[in-house]
């Protein structure tokens, strides 16, 4: 018991971000179903909290002709804004863009460049998160590794499951991603795989 008590808890880790690098978190796929339920409201939550540094901008892409305020709307049921966090979540969307593009022309991507140029530094941090479905994630790495690349920070890719729909089409995807990327640059994501038992890490403690 006593062990237990004096183990660190889980916010001891939450790590510090003073004098943190700036950030750009890339949501391909923006105007999509799972940006809208899940990707958007997350990064309000981290955004609200403090959880990401404070020099994080936001960049929706997606072929619709969104623009941010649409987006919002998009958005606006599934991110619990509690009473008095209004003038954070004004903050978060001025935080926010929108770049209208395809997965498929390179000139698209530059365009997308371009713009991270323009509401980052040239050592900004880029992270990509691939809300997007399957038959465009081959085309879309392609591109974000020929034009989108970080020049003095880091790039990191996330996507979204399924990767593949068997063992023959996960490993085309497998050597696809790395071809373009080292491992560290890569993140796989569920978001649904082991949510029972994040959600009972409570109790478990
Ligand atoms: N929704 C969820 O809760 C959920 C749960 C688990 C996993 N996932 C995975 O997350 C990824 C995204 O899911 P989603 O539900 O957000 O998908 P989605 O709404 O069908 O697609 C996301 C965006 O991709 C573009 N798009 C759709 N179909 C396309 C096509 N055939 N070719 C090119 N672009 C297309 C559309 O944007 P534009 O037309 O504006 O470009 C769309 O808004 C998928 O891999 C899915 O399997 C989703």
């Amino acid at each position: 018991m006593k062990d237990l008590l004096e183990a660190p808890a889980f916010w001891d880790d939450v790590p510090s971000f003073e004098g943190s690098a700036p950030h750009i978190f890339v949501v391909l796929g923006a105007s999509g179903d799972l940006a809208k339920k899940k990707i958007y409201p997350t990064l309000w939550w981290l955004f609200r909290d403090r959880l990401v540094p404070e020099n994080t901008m936001f960049v929706g892409y997606a072929r619709s002709g969104l623009t941010v305020a649409e987006l919002r709307e998009k958005c606006q049921q599934y991110m619990k804004v509690k009473e008095g966090e209004q003038e954070r979540y004004e903050q978060f969307w001025g935080v926010n863009h929108y770049v209208r593009g395809s997965y498929d022309t390179r000139r698209d991507f530059e365009l997308l460049d371009q713009e991270m140029q323009k509401v980052g530094t040239a050592r900004a941090n880029r992270i990509f998160y691939l809300a997007l479905p399957p038959s465009v994630f081959d085309v879309v790495t392609s591109n974000l590794k020929a034009c989108c690349m970080a020049s003095q920070g880091w790039s990191r890719v996330i996507i979204e499951k399924p990767f593949g729909k068997d063992s023959e089409s996960s490993a085309k995807l497998s050597n696809h991603l790395a071809s373009l990327f080292k491992e560290e640059e890569l993140y796989r994501i569920d978001h649904y795989l082991g949510k029972e038992m994040v959600q009972n890490l409570m109790t478990l403690r």
